[in-house]
């Protein structure tokens, strides 16, 4: 998916992704990490998700990172903060305490910028990518990630020939493929979807499986 794809649906306000609630799989699972208070958060390809306020309210400093402007500003907005403002060479950075929102490509995010991490969420960021570019996000999460990092992924399955993404279908195998060697994996969840998801039934999808998963940066 090309960024012009991502900022026009951002533009015409055509973000049917972006859920009111905090996502339970979050909710359930998030806790068992068991993170300190301080606990560094990176959610990558983050939308103007609701599930930002909640890991701040956690306690953890959250670090963004979206594509959009859009987000930014209505995420900042729903708030009710003014964030401080700053520019790196890459990305224009929005900031209240605990929530550091970088407006720009993840594929550009550095190590030295999202710091030593201790978890990722990622909820409809790397079914988000079209296949070709799963491998280099996989790596790209990776190499921010330090021994002991944990992440929560939320991830889709459907018969790939009924619908053509975002969202993308991503089995269990392809995510095992992209991490297994870098990381621990458990399915911690697999959920049939299909009738609260009326959107995708409408676009010819007969399944709809919701997996969630939990990995760890291997030593
Ligand atoms: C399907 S939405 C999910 C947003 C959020 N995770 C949520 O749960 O609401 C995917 C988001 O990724 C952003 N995005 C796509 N490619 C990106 C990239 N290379 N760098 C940063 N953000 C990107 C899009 O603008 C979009 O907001």
């Amino acid at each position: 998916m090309q960024p012009d794809f991502w900022l026009e649906r951002w533009a015409r306000g055509e973000t049917g992704f972006h859920l009111p609630t905090v996502n339970p799989h979050l909710q359930r699972h998030w806790p068992a990490f068991g993170l300190l208070p301080g606990a560094r958060v990176l959610v990558p390809l983050a939308g103007k998700s609701v599930d930002l306020a909640w890991l701040r309210a956690q306690g953890c400093m959250v670090t963004a990172v979206e594509l959009s402007r859009h987000a930014a500003d209505s995420l900042f907005a729903d708030l009710g903060e003014t964030p401080q403002r700053t520019r790196t060479a890459d990305f224009e950075v929005f900031e209240v305490p605990g929530l550091r929102f970088f407006v720009g490509d993840f594929f550009r995010m550095t190590p030295a910028l999202a710091g030593p991490l201790d978890a990722v969420y990622d909820r409809a960021a790397l079914i988000a990518l079209p296949a070709n570019l799963r491998p280099a996000y996989a790596a790209q999460l990776t190499s921010l990630q330090r021994a002991g990092t944990r992440s929560l992924l939320v991830a889709l399955e459907y018969p790939p020939t009924q619908m053509n993404g975002p969202p993308f279908t991503v089995t269990a195998a392809e995510i095992a493929a992209l991490f297994g060697a870098s990381h621990t994996l458990e399915e911690l969840a697999c959920e049939d979807i299909l009738d609260a998801e009326p959107r995708f039934r409408a676009r010819g999808v007969t399944q709809l499986v919701e997996r969630v998963f939990a990995l760890r940066r291997r030593d």
